[in-house]
């Protein structure tokens, strides 16, 4: 298995929309995706041979923050150590650019993934607020 920040954008986006189809989210429109994955600051992959079974992206100013999104690792491939491969490799990540925080949103029922990498809950009652 290895893990490289994906540097081919547009070869990366279909089977990253298949994976997080593999989560039960929304279907992604791949033009729209493309300008995401575009607009990320990295597009975190892990390949298993050729086959992408899972991947992680980073967003954010890059200075003060960066959040990670669309974390995700194909069911066959779960409860491997794939997923705290992404969350080390986004840890490094950061330091590398020296941005002294690393955040995400998750739903309460994977809290204990991110706190069994040793992420700290930073916000235990939060309303989520938006537009839409
Ligand atoms: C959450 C997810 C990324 C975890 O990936 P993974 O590769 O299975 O994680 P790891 O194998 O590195 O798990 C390490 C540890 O985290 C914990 N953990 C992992 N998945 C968990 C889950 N669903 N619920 C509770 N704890 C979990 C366990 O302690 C696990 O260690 P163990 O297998 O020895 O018990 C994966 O389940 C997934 O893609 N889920 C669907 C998409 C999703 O919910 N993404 C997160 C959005 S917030």
């Amino acid at each position: 298995m290895r893990i490289v920040e994906a540097e081919d954008i547009a070869e990366i986006l279909s089977p990253y929309c298949d994976l997080i189809e593999t989560a039960g989210w929304e279907t992604r429109d791949q033009k729209i995706m493309l300008e995401a994955l575009g607009r990320s600051l990295a597009v975190i992959a892990v390949y298993e041979d050729s086959r992408l079974v899972g991947a992680a992206r980073l967003i954010g100013d890059g200075i003060y923050n960066l959040v990670l999104y669309d974390m995700v690792v194909h069911p066959d491939f779960r409860r491997q150590g794939v997923g705290t491969a992404l969350l080390n490799y986004c840890s490094q990540y950061a330091e590398r650019l020296g941005v002294p925080r690393l955040e995400c949103i998750c739903e309460a029922e994977n809290s204990s993934f991110y706190q069994n990498a040793n992420w700290k809950l930073t916000a235990a009652f939060y309303k989520e607020l938006g537009t839409r």
